[in-house]
């Protein structure tokens, strides 16, 4: 039997490799075995249009934040332009937020200061927080231990080692559609060792879409593909271990029902 009740908790649907048929494609998610998804900001703009998707979509909820790519140019307004939209109902979390230090783009100082802005926001609003790390563990983490936010590390790609840590400061891990790539050792390493109640199911489309689409658009419903890895991995059910990740993702993001 196909697959039920996925929760993705990153997606980034106001892309603009959706442009085409964003609609068509969200309104099938439904029938296709997705029951929620929370759609990340990564600037004002996107914060806001991941807002207006919530409001059209009774599965999506989203994520308000400016990611540490998208920091060039900003400003003290950006952020305080962002501020009042936390009290919306589906807003669930801060983020995407974090370091990358993969690109390079933006000075690790400035990188730094903007999420250590936006951790003490998610503190003070009792809010989760969405964390990119990219090749940058050790700032990520030294800011982790300092304000020790709630949340979930996105498309974790550390050891188990920082991944025992994460979990020792409350974390939770999110795994997508790395863990099925040929040369994905240390997600799989992880993904052998997460407590159930510790994991998250995620796509970061339109990027990381699992093998056998690989390279492809992603989208919610092939985190079928992930599940099945991750199964295989742990030695579980398929589906037993996508309805443990929806209750996982309920509890972080505090969304009631089933
Ligand atoms: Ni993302």
């Amino acid at each position: 039997m196909k697959i039920q009740g996925i929760f993705d908790t990153h997606a980034h649907y106001d892309d603009a490799q959706f442009d085409a048929d964003r609609e068509e494609l969200l309104s099938a998610l439904p029938e296709n075995g997705v029951c929620g998804v929370i759609n990340c900001g990564c600037t004002v703009a996107s914060s806001k249009a991941a807002l207006a998707l919530s409001a059209a979509y009774p599965f999506m909820y989203c994520a308000l934040g400016i990611h540490p790519e998208e920091l060039s140019g900003v400003t003290d307004a950006d952020f305080t332009a962002l501020e009042p939209l936390y009290a919306q109902k589906k807003v669930v979390a801060v983020g995407e937020i974090g370091l990358d230090y993969h690109w390079d783009t933006v000075p690790h100082a400035v990188q730094i200061a903007a999420f250590e802005r936006q951790i003490l926001l998610a503190n003070n609003l009792h809010l989760p927080v969405i964390i990119h790390d990219r090749e940058a563990h050790a700032d990520t983490f030294a800011l982790l231990r300092k304000h020790r936010p709630q949340g979930v590390l996105h498309c974790f790609s550390g050891s188990a080692e920082l991944a025992k840590e994460a979990l020792s400061l409350g974390l939770y891990i999110g795994l997508g559609g790395a863990v099925t790539f040929k040369n994905a050792r240390k997600p799989v390493e992880v993904a052998a060792m997460l407590p159930k109640d510790r994991l998250l199911l995620e796509t970061d489309c339109p990027y990381m879409a699992p093998v056998p689409f690989r390279g492809k658009r992603n989208d919610s419903s092939l985190i079928a593909f992930v599940a099945e890895k991750l199964a295989e991995v742990r030695g579980e059910d398929a589906q037993a271990l996508v309805d443990q990740c929806r209750a996982n993702a309920m509890r972080l993001f505090q969304i009631e029902g089933e």
